[in-house]
């Protein structure tokens, strides 16, 4: 299963708005259509979002009649304004921008050529996510034994990657895959409830038995001793804060409690999640529009006028991690000194 596929110079999306009811497509002509999906959620998930804005640039470069390679650099480096602006937390979407115009701008040849190439790289980039999602997941699966109860927040599997295994539910799969029995408690992930919708939808296909809990039930599961493990993605790694995890709101309360009841807390990533330069402050914590709390199914269930916050993800210090999987292998604290470690080739 893919999230994202190129067809005859089209880039079809799954429509992820309308899981698990519909399984739509979206057909985008026009990049700024995959903006706009990135920006609503139709394609969400940090991984999925880098390789849609490297198929939007892909999509800028195939519509292109620029007239000469100047002009064509300038329509793509217009495009990724536009595509950094969408979401600002999820660094693989600047890191996929990036890495598709460092290889347009260092192309030898004529504008055929670039717009030749910048398909190539987009398309690159979705196979060795889902080759790189595969070997995280055997990494991980080293850790889950026969019978683990695992618990997670959001969707971390193929829906928020390129396809097929996904971040921490391609952990779950492989486990399953070499036969251990593994069942999954996914918290709802309110407001947008990709936990409810996403994760359960895409395990279910699986075969891999999942319960819904609201997000306020976690502690309890904990206390009950109902979850031994609990495994989340991550929008961005921040190395210069000692690789603090920004994911999905609530993580952060789930890694505390977690700590509390001595539930081995793994963070699951690949290097692109990774930000070697920025630390904490520098860093913009994307806050979503207040209707996506005020209101469930278009209808108000806050009384009219009282305002909500509605941060879209936070941060879990390092001290609450147990370990972080990535493609190079596992990292255990301290992370920073382990990190260069673990993946001596970086990208
Ligand atoms: O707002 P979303 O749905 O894009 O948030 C997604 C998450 O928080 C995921 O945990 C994260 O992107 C990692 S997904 C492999």
């Amino acid at each position: 299963m893919r999230t994202i596929q190129w067809k005859d110079g089209k880039v079809i999306l799954i429509n992820q708005q309308k899981l698990p009811t519909e399984l739509n497509y979206i057909e985008c002509k026009n990049p700024n259509r995959i903006a706009k999906a990135i920006r609503n959620l139709e394609i969400r998930g940090a991984p999925a979002i880098g390789v849609a804005a490297a198929m939007a640039l892909a999509l800028t470069a195939n519509n292109s009649k620029a007239k000469d390679k100047e002009d064509l650099f300038n329509q793509l480096e217009k495009m990724a304004k536009q595509l950094e602006m969408t979401r600002p937390t999820a660094i693989n979407l600047f890191w996929a921008i990036e890495r598709v115009l460092r290889k347009a701008r260092s192309t030898v040849g004529t504008t055929e050529d670039i717009k030749e190439i910048t398909i190539k790289e987009a398309l690159t980039m979705a196979e060795e996510d889902i080759q790189k999602n595969k070997t995280m997941g055997k990494h991980g699966a080293d850790l889950l034994e026969d019978g683990d109860v695992v618990g997670t927040i959001c969707n971390a599997g193929w829906l928020a990657t390129a396809g097929e295994y996904g971040t921490a539910l391609g952990v779950i799969k492989v486990a399953h895959e070499q036969g251990k029995k593994i069942s999954v408690i996914a918290l709802e992930t309110r407001p947008v409830l990709q936990g409810a919708r996403l994760t359960a939808w895409e395990l279910k296909q699986d075969g891999i038995d999942v319960k819904v809990i609201p997000d306020g039930a976690i502690g309890y599961c904990f206390y009950k001793g109902m979850i031994n493990k609990f495994l989340c993605g991550a929008d961005r790694i921040v190395v210069l804060n000692n690789c603090s995890v920004i994911n999905k709101i609530g993580t952060h309360t789930v890694s505390l409690a977690a700590k509390y009841y001595h539930i081995p807390f793994y963070a699951v990533a690949p290097l692109s999640t990774f930000d070697f330069k920025n630390n904490l402050k520098e860093i913009r914590i994307e806050t979503r529009r207040q209707t996506e709390v005020t209101e469930i199914n278009g209808k108000r269930i806050v009384p009219a006028k009282v305002k909500a916050i509605n941060f879209a993800f936070d941060i879990t210090p390092p001290s609450l991690v147990t370990a972080i999987i990535t493609e190079k292998g596992i990292i255990y604290p301290p992370f920073k000194e382990n990190l260069f470690r673990v993946a001596s080739s970086l990208e």
